[in-house]
C-alpha cells in the first residue's frame, strides 16, 4: 500500500509547522555553495506543500527565514531574497491550481521593498482560495512576536479597549501574528538539529516534535508522508492520564 493510503485521513494533524533547516550543509555535501542549497530547496517546498494540500492539512507553516538569519552574509541574504521573489512568481500557480491561500507571519514590513511587495501581492491574489493555508514565517522571531503582542495589549489597556483582569492565554494569543491560525498540532525540523531557534515559542507549547536527520533539500512528499504516519502514532494527552484519554 502506498504511504499516502496508510495514512487516517480522519486523524489529520490540523496544522503542520516546518522549520525547513540543512540546506547550506546539502550543497557543502555536493561540493556546492549554500545558494545551490537553497535552490533545491525550493523543490522540497512545492512537494511538502502539494503532499499537504493533497491529504487535506488545513494550515500548513514553513520558517523560511527568521530575524537571526539578517546576519547571515549579504551575498546569502541577497540571493534568499531574490529566491523569494521568483519562488513567489513561479508557485503562484501552483497555489491557484490547488486552492491555497498564502499568509506570512514575521517582521515582513523589514523585507526589501520588492519582496514584501510581491509577497503582498501573492497574498492578495490567493485571499479568496479556501482550500489549505500556507503561511511564510518571515523575518520571523517568536520572541519578537511575543514582546509586540504584549506592546499592543498595554496599549489596548491604556486606551480602557482592555481590561488588566480579563487578560488570560487566549486573550494573549489573539494579538500575536498567529491570531487566526489554530497553534501547530506537529512541529517538524529537518537537518539533525534538535532546537527550537526562536520560532512559535508561545504556540507550540503541546505541539508534538518530529526531529529528522534529512536535509531540507532530500525532504520530499514520502518522508513528509511518514511524519504524518508517526504523528497518527502518538498518544496526545494534554496533562491527562492515558487511562483518561483512551475513555
Ligand atoms: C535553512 O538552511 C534555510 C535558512 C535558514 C534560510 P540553512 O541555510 O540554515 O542550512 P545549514 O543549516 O547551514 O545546513
Ligand atoms: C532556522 O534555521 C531558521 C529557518 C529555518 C528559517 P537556522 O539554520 O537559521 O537555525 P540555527 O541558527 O542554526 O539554529
Ligand atoms: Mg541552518
Amino acid at each position: 500500500m502506498e504511504r499516502f493510503d496508510q495514512i487516517n485521513k480522519d486523524n489529520l494533524p490540523t496544522h503542520v509547522a516546518i522549520i525547513m533547516d540543512g540546506n547550506g550543509r546539502w550543497a557543502k555535501n555536493k561540493g556546492k555553495n549554500r545558494i545551490f542549497g537553497h535552490k533545491n530547496g525550493v523543490q522540497s517546498v512545492r512537494e511538502v506543500t502539494e503532499a499537504a494540500a493533497k491529504l487535506g492539512i488545513q494550515y500548513l507553516t514553513l520558517y523560511a527565514f527568521s530575524t537571526e538569519n539578517w546576519n547571515r552574509p549579504r551575498d546569502e541574504i541577497n540571493a534568499l531574497m531574490s529566491l523569494l521573489v521568483s519562488s513567489l512568481s513561479s508557485e503562484t500557480k501552483t497555489l491557484m491550481k490547488n486552492n491555497i491561500r498564502l499568509m506570512a507571519i514575521g517582521d515582513i514590513e523589514s523585507l526589501p521593498s520588492n519582496v514584501y511587495a510581491k509577497l503582498n501581492a501573492v497574498i492578495k491574489k490567493t485571499s479568496e482560495n479556501n482550500g489549505m493555508n500556507l503561511i511564510l514565517a518571515l523575518s520571523y522571531s517568536s520572541r519578537w512576536e511575543i514582546v509586540n503582542a504584549a506592546k499592543k495589549l498595554v496599549a489596548d489597556v491604556k486606551k480602557g479597549k482592555v481590561s488588566a483582569d480579563e487578560i488570560n492565554d487566549d486573550l494573549f494569543a489573539t494579538y500575536l501574528n498567529t491570531s487566526e491560525i489554530p497553534d501547530p498540532d506537529i512541529l517538524i525540523r529537518t537537518s539533525g538539529e534538535f532546537r527550537i531557534s526562536n520560532f512559535l515559542l508561545w504556540q507550540i507549547a503541546y505541539s508534538e516534535l518530529y526531529f529528522t536527520k534529512t536535509l531540507w533539500p532530500d525532504f520530499r512528499e514520502n518522508e513528509f508522508y511518514n511524519t504524518i504516519l508517526d504523528y497518527q502514532n502518538r498518544e496526545r494527552r494534554f496533562g491527562k492520564t492515558s487511562e483518561q484519554v483512551k475513555s
